[in-house]
């Protein structure tokens, strides 16, 4: 009796030292003021062309580097699977419809593949019949009361624009706004919400500081940067040519989609967690959103201070000038947020082990997770909703309460359809946003990732994040409801978050 006792002691003391006393499932929040959410506040799914689509070669479609990538190094993707089948959206949209409708959401966020529709990523190169494909998207999404969200980049970039050198070639400024100004001649007259890059920070180091993500290359802290200024000034452009020519006719509004964590310090080093959300929502969103514009300080003076004790002659991140910098400033009409998960930062400890240069030495900080938080198939996906909260409280104190569209939010796991792991998430991340919105954050719309299975990158279809399954052997790749898509639709019709699920 004493014993057991003592355990329970100790456990409540434990418990009520990790801030969950009378809150045993970490993937959960308390609600704070109104339980509804505004009758405008609008919900949708996402996916991105080469996680579905498939119809790799077909119909004229030129090979993207992702094409590539899967085909030269299978082995690096963890099942070996690839985009050339995927689960088939090129063929299979009305399927994806289906379950679209069934979940009644408010819009649809999907991407367009670049060399689907200009197979040289030139726009001399059109191909009619992917045009064809994505028109008949729109036109069905629109005639079923869905709202089409449109990405034009999410990573398939066209390999003959990769061999000029991507985004380390500054001539890929105009030729993704040459492509931004034909979507919107093709689709802008029913497209109304555009995200123009995916990510910029995760595609800039994978692909070119790591070389995780194709093309490979492994220049950390010097390509990953200049990779950013291209996709912030290819952006901006993009940006500034739908406002000055389009605008007017067409009404519609841009934003890129930022991901980032929040940060969390357990001994209360505020410098810590500054540092943290600079190097990641800070890059990015402070270029667009601040009244200063261009990096953050903290980001300017820490790449510039190592890059000088390394030998370089001067700052590794290329600073925009002054006619660069007013242009980026402000080329957002919101800021679309991709929120997956939190951590613990501290200043770094140990810095032998670090790469350098690199993000992570320029950064300067080690990050950590509590070990309470509940962990998906994902090994980096904790579910930390109040770190939403967080993030969405900082966005809205330090970029004036800029409007914020959720663009991604998910939970993987297995093939399983009694997803009770996905409805918590979903429920504790949506009240994180009731909480914030009833704190006077600007948030206007939520986006779960994914709407059904997909490619998820080099983990194949080993991560499953979709409301629906797809059952990758059958011969139509069947898609299924899981549990997670009665209780999103019900939060749909009655905009609100269930008590029971
Ligand atoms: C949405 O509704 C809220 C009130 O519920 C209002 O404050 C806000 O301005 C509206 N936003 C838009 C974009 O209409
Ligand atoms: C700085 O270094 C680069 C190459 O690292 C070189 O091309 C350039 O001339 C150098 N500039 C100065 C002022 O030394
Ligand atoms: C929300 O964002 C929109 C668009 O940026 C802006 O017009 C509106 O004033 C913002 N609302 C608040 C309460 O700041």
């Amino acid at each position: 009796m004493r014993m057991w006792f003592k355990i329970i002691i100790f456990a409540y003391g434990f418990l009520v030292e990790s801030g969950y006393a009378d809150e045993l499932d970490t993937c959960s929040l308390a609600a704070k003021g109104s339980p509804h959410f505004p009758a405008n506040f609008s919900f949708g799914v996402a996916t991105a062309a080469f996680q579905i689509e498939g119809g790799w070669n077909e119909d004229g479609k030129g090979p993207s580097v992702w094409d590539d990538f899967v085909h030269d190094h299978p082995q690096l993707i963890d099942d070996r699977t690839n985009g050339d089948v995927a689960v088939d959206s090129y063929h299979r949209f009305d399927q994806d419809l289906a379950a679209l409708k069934e979940l009644k959401v408010n819009f649809y966020r999907f991407s367009i593949s670049w060399a689907r529709i200009f197979p040289t990523g030139d726009v001399s190169s059109k191909n009619q019949k992917g045009i064809d494909y994505y028109n008949e998207i729109i036109d069905k999404l629109i005639a079923n009361g869905i709202q089409p969200m449109v990405t034009m980049f999410h990573y398939d970039l066209p390999a003959e624009v990769q061999k000029n050198g991507g985004f380390l070639n500054s001539k890929i400024i105009n030729q993704f706004a040459s492509y931004a100004k034909e979507l919107y001649k093709l689709f802008g007259d029913r497209v109304k919400t555009w995200v123009t890059l995916n990510q910029p920070l995760l595609y800039c180091r994978s692909s070119y500081g790591y070389g995780f993500y194709p093309p490979q290359y492994l220049n950390a802290g010097v390509d990953d940067y200049i990779c950013m200024e291209n996709s912030l000034k290819a952006h901006a452009v993009a940006y500034h040519t739908y406002r000055t020519q389009f605008y007017k006719k067409q009404r519609g509004k841009i934003g890129m989609a930022i991901l980032s964590k929040f940060f969390y310090s357990k001994t209360n080093e505020q410098d810590a967690i500054e540092l943290g959300l600079q190097f990641a929502l800070g890059f990015q969103a402070h270029p667009l959103f601040a009244k200063s514009g261009g990096y953050p300080e903290v980001v300017a003076s820490n790449i510039a201070k190592n890059s000088l004790k390394e030998g370089f002659n001067k700052t590794r991140l290329p600073m925009f000038d002054e006619k660069w910098r007013k242009l980026i400033k402000g080329s957002a009409d919101f800021l679309g947020l991709n929120y997956y998960t939190s951590a613990f930062i501290t200043r770094a400890k140990d810095k032998s082990k670090v790469l350098k240069p690199s993000w992570e030495n320029d950064r300067d900080c080690d990050e950590s997770v509590d070990p309470n938080w509940k962990i998906a198939k994902s090994p980096w996906l904790l579910c930390v909703p109040q770190g939403l909260e967080g993030l969405l409280k900082y966005i809205r104190d330090e970029y004036n309460n800029v409007e914020v569209i959720i663009l991604e939010n998910g939970w993987s796991d297995e093939e399983n359809v009694e997803d009770n792991g996905r409805i918590s998430f979903i429920k504790s991340h949506l009240q994180a946003i009731l909480n914030a919105i009833n704190d006077g954050c600007n948030v206007t719309g939520y986006t779960y990732w994914s709407l059904i299975d997909a490619f998820e990158w080099v983990r194949g279809f080993t991560t499953r994040f979709g409301l629906f399954s797809v059952d990758l052997s059958s011969e139509n790749k069947k898609r299924s409801p899981r549990k997670s898509a009665g209780f999103y639709r019900n939060v749909i019709e009655t905009k609100m978050i269930p008590d029971k699920i």
